[in-house]
């Protein structure tokens, strides 16, 4: 997934701060959960705070411009390759774990059969996977409420309020899947007034108009609740858990999921 913007995601990416992008709990997070498992690490994406979590790491992006400006560049101990999640351009069954940040997100539930035997078929006997996910809690808030905390303060940084509200938009709609647009028309609709916005948060209007990265643009996010990814996920994972990833706004919807490939 790549969020829409003038300045392009893969620009804008060094700006971004958790729930959207790992900080070194998130990155400890990571680490423990595949502790013994690390030795030669598939990582999704080419999330840079992930690259060195592996003895030796593969990472694979469908987007050159992503790799040319976000990965830290290959060494002997990691290379990242340009493919496709859905038909990944690796063959062997070789790695000990599989790592990607908010991946889920641009993945729609048709596809979770291909994308985890994807990674099935590339995992060795007692591999690991975790996937920090964007869930949407069950009972869900309504965009109502999101609103109300909003122009009471209670939220304190912009990219987990946006959160906040699509899922209150996935929560409201029953539908995992969020177009970016409606989020878009969704915050226009509640949030008319921009200075009174910035007064009642202390966003600044520069911050408040990253939200117009998502004006008209064809992107879907999905949140999915914690029971549709279950429901969702194919039997070759055994043991799905959730890990805690942090303390950060919003981190109780941002846990690990963590399977094992059954040994
Ligand atoms: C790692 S994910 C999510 C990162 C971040 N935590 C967020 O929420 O925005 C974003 C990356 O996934 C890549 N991506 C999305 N769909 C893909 C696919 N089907 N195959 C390979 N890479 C994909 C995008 O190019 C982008 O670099």
């Amino acid at each position: 997934m790549s969020e829409g913007n003038p300045l392009g995601f893969h620009r804008r990416w060094i700006l971004l701060k958790p729930p959207l992008r790992p900080d070194s709990q998130i990155i400890a997070a990571y680490r423990r959960e595949v502790e013994g498992h690390n030795a030669r690490v598939l990582l999704l994406g080419v999330t840079a705070e992930l690259a060195d979590i592996g003895d030796t790491t593969v990472a694979v992006d469908i987007s050159k411009k992503m790799i040319a400006s976000a990965w830290p560049g290959d060494t002997e101990k990691r290379k990242a390759l340009h493919g496709n999640w859905l038909d990944m351009p690796l063959e062997a069954r070789e790695f000990t774990a599989a790592i990607g940040d908010g991946i889920l997100a641009g993945i729609e539930f048709p596809q979770y059969q291909t994308f985890f035997s994807q990674l099935a078929k590339l995992l060795l006997p007692g591999a690991r996977i975790a996937l920090r996910l964007y869930e949407t809690p069950e009972p869900g808030e309504t965009v109502t409420m999101v609103r109300d905390q909003t122009m009471r303060g209670k939220i304190a940084g912009f990219h987990a309020f946006k959160w906040r509200l699509a899922m209150a938009i996935a929560a409201e709609t029953k539908q995992a899947a969020v177009p970016v647009s409606a989020i878009h028309r969704r915050f226009q609709r509640e949030f008319p007034d921009r200075a009174a916005l910035s007064a009642a948060t202390g966003w600044s209007l520069d911050v408040i108009s990253e939200i117009d990265a998502y004006d008209s643009k064809p992107m879907i996010y999905r949140f999915p609740t914690r029971r549709e990814l279950l429901a969702h996920l194919p039997d070759s994972f055994a043991n799905p858990r959730f890990a805690a990833s942090g303390d950060y706004e919003l981190a109780e919807r941002c846990p690990l999921f963590v399977a094992d490939i059954p040994s």
